[in-house]
């Protein structure tokens, strides 16, 4: 980076930082610190992939269904844990370079992380677990949360880890306690008598706690999940499983689903039942699923997660894929409203890809690649609203990702600005003409669209513009996906 760059990206991060950084708690600061990173990241990539993968939406030959998780087979089966096992076991075989792939994929989408589930709720240990033997490493002698752990370092990705505090497989675990938390066995009596779940908290604890230990730096945990009435302390001792995560591993971030209150940003146990302030004594993110947030949420750290498809695990029967336009409108959405995207794949049972899902983690990489810096270390939109799309900002820059193309070639722009140049990042090299018009601007611009999905245009500003006071924000409730 020669100076310039620097003291750009220096701007720039401290643009983010002041978006964020109004998050409650006693410790902001050190939140905000461990924050930058992810705060520049803005895209990351997903990864649900078990025992489930392998099993592909069927169950004795027949489709399950054709939307929505299929990593919750065992429960929408309702199988106890040795008759999944038994059928799942042999059709989850991972191929030697299939960590690779993925950090590749991921690399070459243009994000800058990757979760993987660690443990999904079937409760099956993608690592090599000195505490249970419903693992990788007893039944495939590997450990595959090193092999991806690895791919991802090689590739200079981020990592995460998701990790499943609901747990389908262990005899201890007191499902009853939960009325709102799935479990496959349901309403029936315990197998085994009398359990204690006590116990099955101090296995969570051992198994993260191989998990924090075992593998360098982690960068993310990513719990999943509470109930309203059954969460936090009470059911996981989640204050301290987290000082225990933090002491290991001190830089790194977490989301709040280790509680499911009000102060901890929910409002609801529905995917839609995020809100929009969370003490980060609670975690240090909001994680609203397959939803956008109508308005962004000054002041607090979210990610929205997404399906390609319906399903977060695989499934031979979902086709519903979204298309590249929705896809990449989505990821400017979402950085126009300050939000990071978490987008994810389902790999098959030998770890491979599904084509559609390549397809379009490639169509996003190829928009990346031109249009990169309006999405990376941005800031939230300066407009409530625009009628042609979004935008997002970075020091002296204001982008403009232009959905709608102007049918005669002038961009209406509302706001008043000194604007000391205007280019499409598609042609960095040629000035476009700007032309102030009232309390708007006017640009000039190509006949036909550089881009139809997104067409991004940099306008270097000479101090703060003055936004068309008449724009209304849109309507509150979040988008579904
Ligand atoms: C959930 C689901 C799940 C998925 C996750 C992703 O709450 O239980 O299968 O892993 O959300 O956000």
């Amino acid at each position: 980076m020669n100076t310039k760059t620097v003291a750009m990206a220096a701007i720039g991060a401290a643009m983010v930082a002041t978006a964020a950084g109004a998050q409650s708690g006693p410790d902001a600061a050190a939140h905000d610190a461990r924050m930058m990173w992810w705060r520049e990241a803005r895209f990351g990539m997903f990864v649900h992939w078990g025992l489930y993968s392998g099993l592909a939406g069927t169950w004795e030959g027949k489709p399950v269904g054709t939307k929505g998780g299929m990593e919750w087979i065992q429960q929408r089966v309702k199988a106890d844990t040795d008759t999944y096992a038994k059928r799942a076991i042999p059709l989850f075989k991972p191929t030697p370079g299939f960590a690779k792939e993925w950090a590749a994929l991921a690399k070459a989408a243009g994000c800058r992380y990757l979760v993987f589930t660690t443990k999904h709720h079937d409760g099956f240990a993608l690592h090599d677990s000195k505490a249970s033997d419903y693992d990788a490493g007893s039944t495939l002698n590997r450990d595959l949360v090193r092999e991806i752990v690895d791919a991802c370092r090689a590739q200079g990705l981020r990592v995460g880890f998701y990790h499943s505090v609901i747990d389908w497989h262990h005899d201890q675990y007191e499902h009853a306690k939960s009325k709102q938390l799935p479990h496959p066995l349901k309403g029936q009596p315990y197998p085994n008598g009398e359990r204690s779940h006590a116990k099955y908290v101090d296995y969570l604890h051992a198994q993260v706690n191989e998990l924090v230990s075992n593998y360098g730096t982690v960068d993310v945990l990513w719990w999943d999940y509470s109930a309203q009435d059954f969460q936090g302390d009470e059911a996981w001792r989640a204050m301290e499983l987290m000082a225990k995560v933090r002491a290991k591993q001190p830089a790194i971030i977490m989301n709040n689903r280790l509680f499911r209150s009000a102060e901890a940003g929910w409002k609801s146990m529905g995917t839609d039942g995020f809100a929009n302030s969370l003490d980060t004594k609670y975690g240090d993110f909001i994680t609203p699923e397959q939803h956008i947030p109508a308005t962004g949420m000054p002041g607090v750290d979210w990610e929205t997660c997404m399906t390609l498809n319906t399903t977060w695990g695989f499934s031979e029967h979902d086709h519903a894929w979204k298309s590249d336009e929705t896809l990449i409108r989505n990821l400017i959405d979402i950085a126009s409203k300050g939000g990071n995207y978490l987008l994810n794949i389902g790999p098959k049972g030998d770890g491979s890809v599904p084509e559609e899902s390549v397809k379009s983690m490639k169509a996003i990489g190829a928009w990346m690649k031109v249009n990169g810096e309006s999405i990376y270390a941005t800031a939230a939109s300066p407009f409530p609203t625009l009628p042609w799309g979004r935008a997002t900002q970075k020091g002296p820059a204001l982008y403009l990702h232009v959905f709608n193309w102007p049918a005669d070639g002038v961009l209406d722009v509302p706001m008043k600005a000194d604007v000391a140049k205007a280019v499409l990042l598609a042609a960095p090299g040629a000035a476009l003409d700007v032309k102030p018009d009232g309390a708007h601007l006017k640009i000039r611009v190509p006949a036909a669209a550089p881009d139809p999905v997104a067409t991004v245009i940099r306008l270097d500003l000479r101090g703060a513009p003055e936004i068309d006071p008449t724009l209304k924000p849109p309507a509150a409730a979040p988008a579904k996906h």
